[in-house]
């Protein structure tokens, strides 16, 4: 699929057609960019060069993590997500927009409080975050229809192509955001530094890269008012879409299969630097748009807890710095905190949790691999000579020489050819998938000659599923490293003093050497803790050989105004760094989030699970300590550091028993009673479709050209038969892990219960009587929808497929059709409920009736539990409310679980205060447990939960148990809450 032809011949071939045809496209393939600070940006504040991207002139490594605004509904949570990642170093956060769930109706916009994007842009900024902007229109993301609107199905010819049909659906959308985007631009005081258009426009259905759709698409976003730079997320580095203004691409080496975490199938990513060069054009900094972070999972998956095992710390040492190795600038993780797919927002691939083992799981906990990344985050953001580092061209025998001898090991050396000479040796194994540490000495190119390290006679040992980043001549402030096998986090000058922090794991042998000037430098060479070190002093060199000792256990080293604090790793990766002026240390603690300065307090907000001495190096004006606020007990050392002990309060909770609620249930699925009348149902009277799939039979019986896209969807096919059919037979399509359930005027007929690939099923049933001439019957289908498809290949119908009867038919005889009609949610595309929007509900009649919704009044209803559940095929709805009581200032969240049931067949979806947020498939799994947010849970006050309950096979089905329960403690959070719109019920005019 790439492109074998020179890219000259290429492209002067192209401008020249082009040209004819839109005479824009002259100025576009014309401008020959030169190296260096792109002058053709039409504003000042964010450049670039081949290097790197620059804000207000200062260059800068943009370290990114993706969130999706609109799988998270509760605005006042996102400022909790977005100052994690700023704790963990980010200085940038990336957001897709959903194009499907704010036009869900063709021409009517609609950003109601939960889905409005501003909130979230605030909250960025409040976190002192930039954000990179990835509208679409189309996204991807393992959303229903990866983000296309479900009125698109309807719409004639490709979409992502210059078809006019497709670009007058999409100019809306984009005048709309990108007015939204341009507001919130850094131009206009916002956050937003980097807009993305389109997204992995890099598989063509057809064969053919859309340059015409490209251009037009760059120009209308830029119409809409956008400035600055544009950026583009090639699938992989196939240089497509060269339009904007810095190419990149993504990356996913490890893909998606999460059962068996220890095992790597790829190689990490390919020295790509020279491949980079001769494929794109315009030389701007190596931009890695997505950068896998974690896996999605899909239904019968091994569940989110594997992919954070399989993409964890060591996945992040060794693939991520094999990115810096090929002088990556701007870096965006792929989900730093994945969300959920509450309310139908998932396509078929994925299930409600879209946790993405993540660095920040779904119900916002911090996994182990946070506090890796927060060791290279930190790193960066000291090391401003990588800006402008290149990589040296070594031979593999090359790398041998260097390596004396040492074989195995896939080095890489970053120069930096504008500054000081700064080196940085990045080693890797060669045979990543192996379980061995491999010894070795290295020769450096230092300022002071070449040094083969370590000289010590140990050796330096890079340990399995590691990679390690070896200084040279780096300036540390006012420090001169010459050299150093350990790693180093960060630097930080406290009242004239340099500290740098170095890390290795515990028992590991160190080198590092350091220019000093003058004899009194030496004499104050001091240690105040039990140190493993020895140091000699040579022409102002002065060498140091370390140990790294047991967790816990730091040493520091003093000279000159220097002093150096070796910790081990996983003391490192909980130590905070803090921008106060000057800057402050925190050692300890599962997450610091800020701190000030104030006189002589240094406030302290953070969160913690449990008691913890934080050990602290600020301003020597700090006397005293306080942590969200409350003053604690602050004991100064000798050394300089403070010493606090905190113990969070974490009382316990009174938390309901959920199945010894007060239950209430009726029936949901009335339409198989008899006499039902659905007048009100929409007739299924189309004969001709749009969607290229054309159905077997003459009657279309797609959802979508109907107006319903998700949640359950209902058929009844009315018939007079001839005399004698027997068997009926169907082909239904509602996406992978879908299921039906079917009936013979009320009488049960069967149900395919669904596995993890078929989206499509063709059933053959038995009726339960074979049917007499003139006999009215009503065939209803009850089936599944389990969102639109996905396919990031442009110029395919995929996201049309139907979801619907694609054909069917009668064994014994043939009776005579009298019509088809269908429900899907109340109303359609003019769905009722604008406040949880378009996709929360589906067709099920407890749906329609809004029985989900807080204050329905089910007095009227009978007693009944879902533990009880139902004694025959059909579906039973289930309403009852509790009280929570969560003090603030803590941050519990919960779950709401299922056991481990298998028996009979089932699917069951989870309402909490009317939003949807869980859907379980029994028989396939793997989710049981569905995270619940505050704010959708009620944290003070009453809660309405809601429970459907579909059995699929004929001896019913019953939960086994149904609980509440608390996922973690911590004390912190980000302070109140405020509940999303929960509207209460009222009643719904024309509801069937
Ligand atoms: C655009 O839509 C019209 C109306 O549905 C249809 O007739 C036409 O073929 C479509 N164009 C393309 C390129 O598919
Ligand atoms: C996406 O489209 C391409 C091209 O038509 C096809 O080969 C591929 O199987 C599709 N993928 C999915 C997941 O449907």
């Amino acid at each position: 699929m790439l492109a074998t032809f020179s890219n000259t011949v290429f492209y002067t071939v192209l401008q020249l057609v082009l040209a004819v045809l839109f005479p824009a496209f002259a100025v576009a393939f014309g401008d020959q960019q030169p190296l260096g600070v792109d002058h053709t940006a039409t504003q000042k504040r964010v450049t670039w060069d081949e290097h790197s991207l620059f804000i207000d002139g200062k260059r800068l490594f943009i370290f990114s993590g993706e969130v999706h605004p609109w799988r998270n509904p509760v605005q006042s949570l996102h400022l909790d997500v977005l100052q994690k990642l700023k704790s963990a170093g980010f200085n940038a956060v990336s957001i897709y927009f959903h194009w499907g769930v704010v036009e869900y109706e063709r021409g009517v916009f609609r950003w109601n409080e939960i889905f409005d994007l501003q909130p979230f842009l605030d909250a960025a900024k409040e976190a002192g975050l930039y954000v990179i902007a990835r509208p679409g229109p189309y996204v991807n993301a393992e959303t229903t229809g990866g983000g296309f609107p479900g009125w698109g199905t309807r719409v004639e010819g490709l979409w992502r192509k210059s078809n006019r049909n497709y670009t007058e659906a999409y100019k809306p959308f984009v005048r709309e955001f990108g007015a939204l985007i341009a507001k919130n631009e850094i131009t206009r005081g916002g956050p937003i530094i980097l807009v993305q258009v389109e997204n992995e426009y890099s598989g063509f259905g057809d064969g053919i890269e859309d340059f015409q759709y490209e251009w037009q698409l760059l120009q209308d976003f830029k119409e809409a008012g956008i400035t600055v730079p544009t950026v583009c997320d090639d699938a992989w580095l196939g240089g497509h879409f060269q339009f904007v203004d810095i190419y990149g691409w993504n990356s996913y080496p490890l893909g998606f299969d999460c059962s068996h975490p220890e095992i790597w199938h790829s190689a990490p990513p390919d020295y790509f630097y020279n491949l980079y060069n001769s494929r794109i054009r315009k030389h701007g900094p190596k931009s890695i748009l997505e950068l896998q972070a974690g896996g999605f999972d899909g239904w019968g998956g091994a569940g989110y807890d594997a992919c954070g095992k399989l993409i964890g710390p060591e996945f992040e040492r060794v693939f991520y710095k094999g990115m810096y190795g090929s002088a990556v600038k701007i870096m965006n993780l792929y989900m730093a905190f994945g969300g959920t797919n509450w309310g139908q927002l998932a396509e078929p691939g994925v299930y409600t949790s879209y946790d993405y083992g993540s660095i920040i799981r779904e119900d916002r906990r911090l996994r182990d691999k946070y506090y890796e990344l927060k060791l290279q985050t930190q790193f960066l953001a000291v090391s401003p000579a990588y800006l402008t580092s290149t990589p040296w061209q070594l031979t593999e025998s090359k790398q041998i020489e260097i390596l004396k001898g040492t074989r195995n090991i896939v080095l890489t050396v970053l120069e930096d050819t504008l500054d000081l000479h700064t080196k940085f040796y990045i080693v890797r194994h060669k045979y990543f998938t192996k379980f061995d540490s491999i010894n070795y000495r290295i020769e450096l190119q230092t300022s002071i000659g070449s040094i083969t390290v370590p000289k010590a006679d140990h050796l330096l040992e890079l340990q399995a599923r590691d990679s390690n980043i070896l200084l040279v001549d780096y300036l540390a402030g006012k420090t001169h490293i010459i050299y150093s096998t350990a790693e180093l986090y960060t630097w930080k000058e406290i009242d004239g003093i340099n500290y740098i922090i170095l890390y290795g794991d515990p028992n590991e042998k160190h080198e590092a050497a350091f220019k000093i000037s003058g004899l009194k430098d030496f004499s104050s060479l001091n240690t105040d803790e039990e140190v493993e070190w020895t140091y000699q002093i040579d022409d102002a060199v002065l060498t140091i050989n370390f140990s790294i000792l047991e967790d816990g256990d730091s040493q520091s080293i003093k000279f000159g105004n220097t002093v150096l604090l070796i910790f081990c790793r996983e003391v490192a990766s909980k130590t905070w760094i803090l921008d106060t002026e000057p800057p402050a240390i925190v050692k300890g603690g599962y997450l610091i989030r800020s701190a000030s300065i104030e006189g002589s307090n240094l406030h302290l907000k953070g969160d913690l699970t449990q008691a913890t001495r934080l050990h602290i190096l600020a301003a020597k004006s700090v006397k005293q300590v306080t942590f969200n606020g409350k003053s604690v007990d602050t004991q100064p050392a000798t050394d300089g550091w403070l010493y606090v002990m905190y113990t969070p309060e974490l009382p316990d909770i009174e938390l309901p028993e959920l199945l010894k609620l007060n239950w209430k249930r009726a029936d949901s699925l009335p339409e198989i009673s008899e006499g039902y009348d659905d007048s009100k149902w929409v007739t299924a009277s189309n004969t001709y479709t749009p969607n290229r799939e054309k159905p077997a039979v003459k009657e279309v019986l797609y959802a979508s050209d109907y107006g319903f896209h998700s949640g359950n969807i209902l058929w009844r096919g009315h018939f007079t038969a001839s005399g004698g059919e027997d068997e009926f037979w169907a082909v239904v399509q509602g996406g992978q892990a879908f299921g039906y359930s079917i009936w013979d005027n009320g009488v049960y007929v069967g149900s395919w219960e669904g596995d993890v690939t078929t989206g499509r099923h063709r059933c053959n049933f038995k009726l339960p009587k074979p049917w007499k001439d003139g006999e009215e019957h009503i065939i209803t289908v009850l089936q599944d929808h389990m969102g639109l498809e996905e396919n990031w290949t442009a110029a395919t119908e995929h996201f049309k497929a139907p979801r619907g009867i694609f054909d069917y038919g009668f064994k014994g005889a043939k009776p005579k059709l009298v019509d088809w009609k269908l429900t899907g949610n109340l109303g359609g595309e003019k769905y009722l409920d604008v406040e949880r929007g378009p996709l929360n509900e589906g067709g099920l009649y407890a749906e329609r009736q809004g029985w989900h919704l807080p204050d329905f009044d089910d007095s009227e209803w009978e007693a009944g539990s879902p533990l009880d559940g139902v004694k025959k095929p059909g579906v039973a709805f289930y309403r009852a409310t509790f009280d929570l009581d969560v003090p603030l200032g803590l941050d519990y969240p919960m779950a709401i679980e299922y056991s481990n049931s298998t028996g009979s067949y089932y699917r069951s979806q989870i309402y909490v205060n009317g939003y949807q947020f869980g859907k379980y498939v029994n028989s396939i799994g793997p989710q049981k447990s569905f995270f619940i947010p505050q704010g959708i849970l009620n944290y003070n006050g009453k809660n309405t939960l809601a429970i459907s309950l579909w059995a699929m096979q004929n001896e019913g089905a019953h939960l086994k148990s149904l609980d509440l329960r608390i996922l973690g403690k911590v004390e912190g959070g980000v302070g109140h809450v405020k509940n999303s719109p929960a509207p209460a019920w009222s009643k719904r005019k024309n509801a069937y």
